[in-house]
């Protein structure tokens, strides 16, 4: 296998080894924000991105690699309190539910613990067009959206605007999203931010 062209989430995934991830997809670039694909390397002083890792590194550095080791788990466990201290809890209603890697991860760490009680993010949601209907308080910013729109759709229309607890995705100007391909990011979000608005 080249290692040269691959990150380290795209190498462990070919080898079937699952890895969570939220932001990386394999027809976009990287962004490395989601932190869930935390993995630990032998001579890392901490678990580190995958997929903001290169492959090469195994070479490189006669490193090993733990995907599953205790630490990680800890980690990844840490990571998906973080995200869900503001994602809702609304599986039950969601259109996105059975089919959210979000809800997939929480199931399986058999998430319960959570020691942050002061309030949930609340975001108004958005008029984006005919075809995609928004759910705000869903997004966890993992900003593929963003990349698709501007990668593959080849239209700037949105972005994420704000930093910290005031991040949010919004269109540039008030735009609605005009591309025929926008109804693909009700696919490629993760949660259940995006929905089709004709179903
Ligand atoms: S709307 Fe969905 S795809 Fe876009 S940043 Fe939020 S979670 Fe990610
Ligand atoms: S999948 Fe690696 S940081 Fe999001």
């Amino acid at each position: 296998m080249n290692l040269n062209k691959k990150s380290l989430i795209a190498y462990l995934i070919a080898k079937g080894i699952s890895i969570p991830h939220y932001c990386y997809h394999s027809s976009l670039s990287i962004a490395g924000n989601c932190r869930v694909c935390l993995i630990e390397l032998e001579k890392a002083t901490k678990p580190v991105v995958s997929c903001a890792t290169h492959a090469n590194i195994i070479n490189q550095t006669q490193n090993k690699i733990y995907h599953d080791s205790p630490l990680v788990k800890k980690s990844r466990e840490n990571i998906l309190e973080f995200l869900l201290l503001n994602h809702p809890l609304d599986c039950p209603i969601c259109d996105q539910g059975g089919d959210c890697d979000l809800q997939d991860q929480s199931l399986f760490f058999g998430f319960t613990k959570r020691r942050f009680y002061k309030f949930k993010r609340i975001v108004q949601d958005k008029e984006l067009g005919p075809i995609v209907k928004t759910v705000m308080t869903r997004c966890i910013h993992c900003t593929r959206c963003v990349r698709f729109a501007k990668e593959i759709a080849g239209t700037e229309d949105f972005g994420m605007f704000g930093r910290g607890s005031v991040s949010e995705i919004g269109t540039y100007i008030t735009k609605v999203l005009v591309s025929e391909l926008s109804g693909n990011v009700v696919d490629l979000c993760p949660v259940g931010f995006f929905t089709t608005k004709t179903y």
